[in-house]
């Protein structure tokens, strides 16, 4: 009866167009009034693929293929709301696959579903539809903000919602909006780097690219951001382990990405796994209802992360049993748990619900949100995915957006001796190291695999740099890999081709990984990698160092030794293009360091640190000597930065003032540079940073060119979180700094 009901609700809605048609809330509430608890507690439960999938969790029959029994288990038995990746331990599914998968479900739920409330899929798309054979495989998000180039950006996120609907999921856990605050924590590389300012653009445009301004068209998907909240800064550098945050940081440091997410109408939010001052954030009340609900007013769906829920007894040990853990996870603020292996959760909380342990206004603010989501999606009108709808999945266009960003992303740290760039035709180059020739090293984790390391999923025709230098002028490139990431190989014969060259390419790189398997010791660079590049020191050659790392490996003993060095960061499928047209010349780097490069193991300060960490030895104010400093970044050209004006040296409340500077395009060769606005506040009741970022402008230019840059601020750009927690611009002298230029202004 209560099904005939449903039906006919769902009837009257024609599939024609999916931008139409969504259910009212009273069709929602009727679908709520009419669920059991079991209905109730399978929508909230999230498992992964491996549980429907033939052949035993995490050890699935390859390629993945449904197991009907299974799915008709999860959906009739435990009436399951979302499935998510592709089976622990598998890889990339193809595009025909993934619509099997995709349909078969849908006609599956809609034959045993006693509702017909539709399954949402979700992925980790996480530089791309990583998880989709042939779709195009972008920056990891660290390179992404060293573009400087929010516009770029965002149209990578748009792409990824294309490939990632063309695979038929409409939900996609990206972006990470953690700041990269810990260079030793393994997921540093999915940040948007250290910098608030930065990481809110990034997370502006990130959003706007997925989401597309909805969720239910055929090119837009849910975004999820991601680890809410503090995730990112663990006091022990190790995944997962106690960060000690206090409210004021939390709030001046790791929420702003969140809040502007959530102004875009970022749909979903992941949780942090960890704990946070000694509560885990799966519980966290204070976290997860009050600050996000209450005060940031999200409205949109929150999933645990991978199995949190039992690990509050496992492994946080602030539960004692599995069920006492789904209580307090729940009662905290989540909505949806990502189980995601077994239907422990679900049976667990259909008891609590029965028992009256967790009210029913509490599960149905839960089911009302998931369905919401479903909703807008146009889940309620799925129509089954075609192909067609999708030419551009893969394509060459879309390559060359990936192309456009990693060029974009190249950072040049050191150029002398006219390293760089190489002349293709008249120099002979050896290409060694690691990261020469393998696109593995170029992608890192998130690639067709978890961890990133499986090369048989590797995307055809893509070209690592030894490729595509070779694709050049193969006959004056010569490739020896000298090292891998942990021990010397055929270094002798490396040596003897740099006998013969004229420069020397050692592309340094880092195993891919992520999550727990990316801890850590210590930031130095393997002895290998280092031991080939002294051993190919000692020909007295031009030597270009190229780094591919997850975070900021430190190669102080070597930086020195090395001519030139271009910092790659993860780059993706076309960072071998990239990489090589930079070295040759044909592109001109124009990236800029999103972190702070550290000269030191334990020196891990970032750019806008207090005047305190200035305090050295010889009490002189010079004791932040990274590597390379945050927002660093050289060019075959040069730049002249002169003239800086203020419109007024005094601003008053709701007012602006205008800053224009002059830059200058002294080199010879056209190039951008990215023109960043930093403000140092002289005093505040908040020990004041020595500068911050407050805005930020990347221009082409052509040699000689010469363009006059505008900023516009107002009193909120100067803010900080006070002893209160309260967003508070404060009075007194501020100087403005772009490059080598400075003017002081007073705010009334
Ligand atoms: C990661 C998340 C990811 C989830 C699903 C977790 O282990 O922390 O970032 O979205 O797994 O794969």
């Amino acid at each position: 009866m209560r099904k005939l009901f449903v039906l006919s609700l769902l009837v009257s809605l024609p599939w024609v167009c999916l931008s139409q048609n969504f259910l009212s809330n009273k069709q929602i509430d009727s679908i709520i009034s009419l669920m059991s608890p079991e209905e109730k507690a399978g929508q909230m439960t999230q498992i992964d693929l491996g549980v429907i999938a033939e052949g035993g969790i995490c050890n699935l029959v390859q390629p993945q293929a449904l197991n009907l029994d299974k799915l008709k288990t999860a959906i009739q038995k435990y009436h399951i709301g979302s499935i998510l990746n592709v089976g622990c331990g598998s890889g990339t599914i193809s595009l025909e696959s993934w619509h099997k998968i995709i349909n078969t479900i849908f006609e599956q739920n809609k034959k045993y579903s006693h509702l017909n409330i539709p399954i949402i899929y979700g992925i980790d798309a996480i530089h791309g539809a990583n998880y989709t054979m042939g779709a195009t495989l972008f920056p990891q998000q660290i390179g992404q903000a060293a573009t400087w180039n929010p516009g770029l950006v965002k149209k990578m996120y748009q792409i990824t919602a294309y490939e990632t609907r063309a695979s038929g999921i409409p939900w996609n856990f990206s972006p990470v909006l953690d700041l990269g605050r810990m260079p030793l924590w393994s997921r540093f590389f999915e940040t948007f780097g250290e910098d608030v300012y930065l990481a809110k653009q990034m997370s502006r445009v990130a959003i706007q690219g997925i989401q597309n301004n909805g969720v239910n068209g055929p090119y837009q998907v849910a975004s999820c951001m991601k680890h809410f909240l503090g995730y990112s800064m663990p006091l022990s550098g190790k995944d997962r382990t106690p960060a000690w945050i206090s409210d004021r940081e939390l709030r001046e440091y790791f929420l702003p990405s969140f809040r502007e997410a959530i102004n875009q109408g970022a749909k979903t939010v992941m949780i942090n796994s960890g704990e946070i001052n000694g509560t885990p954030v799966h519980v966290n009340h204070d976290i997860l209802t009050t600050l996000l609900r209450d005060e940031l007013g999200f409205k949109g769906v929150a999933v645990t992360d991978w199995e949190d829920v039992y690990k509050l007894v496992n492994i946080h040990r602030v539960a004692a049993t599995k069920k006492e853990a789904v209580k307090m996870a729940i009662m905290a603020g989540i909505d949806m748990s990502m189980t995601p292996n077994d239907f422990e959760f679900t049976e667990l909380l259909v008891e609590l619900i029965k028992e009256g342990s967790i009210p029913m206004s509490r599960i149905d603010a839960s089911v009302r949100r998931i369905l919401n989501l479903k909703n807008e999606m146009g889940l309620f009108q799925f129509k089954k995915i075609s192909k067609d709808l999708y030419p551009l999945f893969g394509s060459a266009e879309h390559a060359q957006q990936s192309y456009n960003l990693a060029v974009e992303s190249m950072t040049l740290l050191k150029n002398t001796n006219n390293a760089l760039p190489i002349n293709s035709s008249a120099e002979k180059v050896l290409v060694c190291g690691p990261a020469a020739n393998s696109l593995n090293l170029l992608n890192g984790a998130w690639t067709h695999t978890w961890q990133g390391l499986d090369a048989r999923f590797n995307t055809k025709g893509k070209l690592s740099v030894v490729d595509a230098m070779k694709l050049v002028n193969a006959k004056n490139v010569t490739y020896v890999q000298g090292s891998s990431i942990d021990s010397v190989l055929d270094i002798e014969a490396c040596i003897q081709a740099a006998k013969t060259v004229d420069k020397i390419v050692v592309c340094l790189g880092e195993t891919p990984c992520t999550e727990l398997p990316g801890n850590i010791d210590n930031l130095d660079l393997t002895l290998a990698q280092k031991t080939l590049v002294k051993r190919l020191k000692e020909l007295n050659k031009p030597i270009v160092l190229v780094c591919c790392f997850n975070r900021p490996r430190i190669i102080k003993d070597i930086a020195g030794l090395a001519d030139a060095i271009l910092y790659a960061y993860l780059p993706g499928d076309e960072g071998g293009r990239a990489i090589s047209d930079c070295l040759f010349g044909v592109k001109n780097p124009s990236g800029k360091l999103p972190f702070t490069y550290p000269s030191n193991q334990n020196a891990l300060i970032h750019y806008d640190r207090k005047q305190s960490e200035d305090l050295d030895v010889d009490f002189s104010m010079n004791a932040y000597r990274p590597q390379f400093d945050f927002g660093f970044g050289l060019s075959y050209t040069q730049f002249e930065f002169s003239d800086l004006s203020v419109s007024k040296d005094t601003l008053n409340d709701f007012d602006s003032i205008v800053i224009k500077v002059n830059v200058k395009n002294v080199g010879s060769r056209a190039g951008q540079e990215v023109v960043q606005l930093y403000y140092s506040d002289l005093f505040a009741s908040i020990t004041p940073s020595v500068k911050k970022l407050m805005a930020f402008s990347k221009l082409a230019f052509e040699p000689n060119e010469t363009k006059t840059v505008y900023f516009s601020i107002h009193k909120s750009d100067l803010s900080f979180v006070n002893k209160e927690l309260q967003v508070v611009t404060e009075s007194g002298e501020f100087d403005l700094i772009i490059n080598n230029q400075k003017k002081r202004i007073y705010v009334n």
